[in-house]
């Protein structure tokens, strides 16, 4: 069964995408083959990777080794911070399209903001403009953009982004982010959207899987905190991206179009929001202390 195939979003440029897609953030190299493997089997059609997470080459055989035709598989890369500049952010794009072994990537976007270098910043996202003028990719977006960011892009730069990729999970919810996002029609893409980056944080909000009241409406669906989780996004308008590389997860997680959440249960896991951030702090990315070499394809 396509379980897919029950939705989508269209992007502020008209372009389709699922609203589920696969993430492979620390997947690593030798078992990323064998997890898109067996999200394309069970029925995802996108592939979230970036070229900070050193696992291009393996999303791309894997799309190959499917035998799906090209267009029924969105690819979204990231371009790393290292990369940043007009000249650079292009020659990203090259080296992207080579390690996926494609011609047209579907969703390129920028991994960061750096906000101490925002000019620099500015240049990549024109080189993103200039890449999707040719058509080597269908849509541009950002990933981590602050209000503030979003703000001096839009009034320097013409193409608005498709997304913004952003940490959103029940215990960070990071709500005037996303309504600014919607205010200019940018599709928020949540990363760690069952929460993955709260697993090994200790005290009362450590694992949202472990979370009481998320774990009571997964018993009243009969459904798991995870499906639970990826439930309460998509009836929010966010398109999520969750992780595994175990098959049972990976089926378990794209398994969440049969079922609706409440008013009452979208409120209760909207107020287990703690404001505690997980991932690092989008004002405090450097090249200094971030940057790392991304190698030719
Ligand atoms: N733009 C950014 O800066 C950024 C940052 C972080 C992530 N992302 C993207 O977002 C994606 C998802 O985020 P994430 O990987 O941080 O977190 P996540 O998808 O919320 O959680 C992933 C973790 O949950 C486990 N898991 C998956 N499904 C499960 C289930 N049904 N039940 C219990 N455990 C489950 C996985 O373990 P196993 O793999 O061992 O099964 C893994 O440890 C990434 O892969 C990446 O594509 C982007």
């Amino acid at each position: 069964m396509d379980l897919m195939s029950s939705t989508s979003f269209v992007l502020n440029n008209g372009v389709e995408i699922p609203a589920l897609g696969f993430g492979v953030f620390q997947s690593a190299p030798e078992e990323t083959v064998a997890a898109v493997t067996t999200a394309l089997e069970v029925g995802y059609r996108h592939v979230d990777t970036a070229a900070a997470y050193f696992n291009e080459k393996e999303v791309g055989e894997a799309i190959r080794r499917s035998g799906l035709a090209r267009d029924e598989v969105f690819v979204e890369t990231k371009v790393w911070i290292s990369d940043y500049g007009y000249e650079q952010t292009l020659h990203a794009f090259d080296k992207s399209a080579q390690k996926l072994g494609v011609e047209q990537i579907d969703l390129l976007i920028l991994h960061q903001a750096l906000p101490g270098e925002f000019d620099l910043t500015l240049d990549a996202y024109r080189a993103l403009e200039e890449l999707l003028a040719d058509g080597a990719v269908r849509a541009i977006g950002v990933s981590n953009f602050m209000p503030e960011h979003l703000t001096r892009l839009l009034a320097e730069t013409s193409v608005v982004p498709a997304v913004n990729q952003i940490e959103v999970h029940p215990y960070f919810r990071q709500s005037e982010l996303l309504a600014r996002d919607a205010e200019h029609g940018i599709l928020s893409q949540a990363w760690s959207p069952i929460g993955g980056i709260t697993f090994y944080r200790d005290g009362s909000h450590g694992s949202t899987l472990q979370d009481t009241t998320i774990g009571e409406i997964a018993a009243a669906h009969g459904r798991t905190p995870a499906q639970v989780m990826l439930r309460w996004h998509l009836q929010q308008g966010r398109q999520v991206i969750p992780k595994s590389v175990t098959p049972s997860r990976i089926a378990e997680n794209a398994d969440v179009f049969g079922f609706e959440l409440t008013g009452d249960q979208l409120a209760a896991i909207d107020a287990l929001d703690t404001g505690v951030r997980g991932g690092p702090e989008p004002e405090r990315i450097t090249r200094e202390t971030f940057g790392r070499e991304i190698p030719e394809a």
